[in-house]
């Protein structure tokens, strides 16, 4: 069966317009990552956006000029400087858990031992971001990747492993940035866990397989859209402000049209309470993305250019670099009792060189779907599923 997975952590708040601003941003840009990646993954997804957003507004922080325009547009950010930093200071206290449930954004810059940071690029990472600066050795590039990734397994729960590796670092390696994105929240009705049984998933018209399949009654937000033709249906975790939502095709073969109007999909539904017998599937997917060639078909390009970026504020020495590499690890679980969703995203900047690298309702879950988690405005993750499997 082939299930599309959306999962959006949108992050509820107030009505600041820079932060709007940014919410607005977020669902564009997730929708336009999301287009980039189905082009060269066929299966299931699980990304973040959020997270690729959260290291290059960081990563825009050092940059000037084209360089930097291009990265605020690629990424969808607010227009002006100003209402970018604006934007994060408001957006990152958002991104907190309570006594219902864990989430987590953090970020880290790692520099070069010897090397002097920029002083307001320090400032600003420290004040809108809570970026912690470490010096570190990248010429032991085993020993670097090391280090960088404990702190990723720190920030994750061990759920995001290995996410630098020793190859992604060289003596010319001047800076890496990373954002982890950590969620952890049960089901505010949980699935009977005797209930879990095998059931039918079908990948396509005519291709099905078996499945552990969760089943729940109880009243859920839910939606029809007779024009997208799918059905939403949203389950709250404890707390209310965190949700995931699935969107799921009427067509066993709809995912791709729906697809296709992410933009849409991630637009607020016509909602009503609705009492339904739930099945969705258990699954855990475990992905990593290489995000140089998406963020380039987004029109982030200068900053891949040894010869053409200008990211001269990230070292004292104003010397300029170049974006090396940009990796995303992402990772979901979705279970009986709740989801534990967790990404983290590195951005490596290397001393520039001339070549770049690179009654009830029947709700039936059982053909691809969408879904998205969402803490009011911000997408934390977006994926898919064409295979549920655990
Ligand atoms: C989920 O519920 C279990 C059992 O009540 C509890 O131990 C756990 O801490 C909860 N998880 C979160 C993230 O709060
Ligand atoms: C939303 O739901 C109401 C009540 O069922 C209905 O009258 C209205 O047409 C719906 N709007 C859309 C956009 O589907
Ligand atoms: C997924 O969640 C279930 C239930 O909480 C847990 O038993 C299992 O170990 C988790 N799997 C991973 C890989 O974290």
């Amino acid at each position: 069966m082939k299930f599309l997975f959306l999962v959006l952590i949108a992050v509820t708040v107030c009505a600041d317009d820079a932060l709007k601003e940014l919410q607005q941003g977020n669902i564009q840009f997730s929708s336009a990552l999301y287009q980039q990646l189905i082009k060269t993954n066929p299966g299931n997804i699980i990304v973040s956006p959020l997270s690729v957003q959260l290291v290059l507004a960081l990563t825009q922080l050092g940059a000037k000029g084209d360089t930097a325009q291009e990265l605020t547009k690629g990424l969808y950010l607010p227009n002006s400087p100003e209402k970018v930093k604006e934007a994060f200071k408001l957006l990152l206290p958002k991104l907190k858990g309570n006594e219902f449930y864990k989430l987590e954004a953090a970020n880290k810059v790692y520099i070069k031992e010897d090397y002097a940071i920029n002083a307001e690029f320090q400032k600003l990472a420290e004040e809108i971001f809570g970026a912690g600066l470490e010096n570190i050795d990248f010429v032991d590039t085993a020993a670097a990747s090391v280090t960088i990734n404990k702190w990723v397994e720190g920030k994750t729960n061990e759920k995001i492993k290995n996410l630098i590796t020793p190859d992604m670092l060289s003596a010319m390696t001047r800076l890496v940035l990373v954002n982890a994105v950590y969620f952890n929240g049960n089901w505010s009705s949980p699935f009977d866990t005797y209930g879990t049984e095998k059931r039918k998933f079908f990948k396509s018209e005519k291709e099905e397989i078996e499945v552990a399949t969760m089943q729940v009654t109880e009243t859920f937000k839910y939606a029809e859209n007779k024009d997208l033709d799918v059905r939403f249906l949203e389950l709250p975790y404890d707390g209310h402000d965190v949700t995931f939502t699935i969107i799921l095709p009427n067509q066993k073969e709809g995912l791709k049209s729906v697809e296709g109007r992410l933009n849409e999909v991630l637009l607020p539904q016509n909602y009503s309470y609705e009492r339904v017998h739930l099945y969705l599937p258990k699954f855990r997917i475990e992905n990593t993305f290489k995000l140089v060639p998406a963020l380039k078909e987004l029109g982030i390009q200068k900053a891949f250019d040894g010869d053409e970026a200008d990211l001269t504020g990230f070292l004292a020495d104003k010397k300029s670099l170049v974006i090396s590499d940009v990796v995303q690890k992402a990772f979901i679980n979705v279970t009986e009792t709740g989801t534990e969703a967790a990404a983290a995203t590195a951005v490596a900047l290397n001393r520039v060189l001339f070549e770049h690298s690179m009654t009830p309702i029947d709700f039936k879950v059982e053909q691809p779907f969408l879904y998205f988690i969402r803490k009011e405005e911000a997408i934390l993750f977006l994926g898919r599923i064409s295979s549920p499997s655990s």
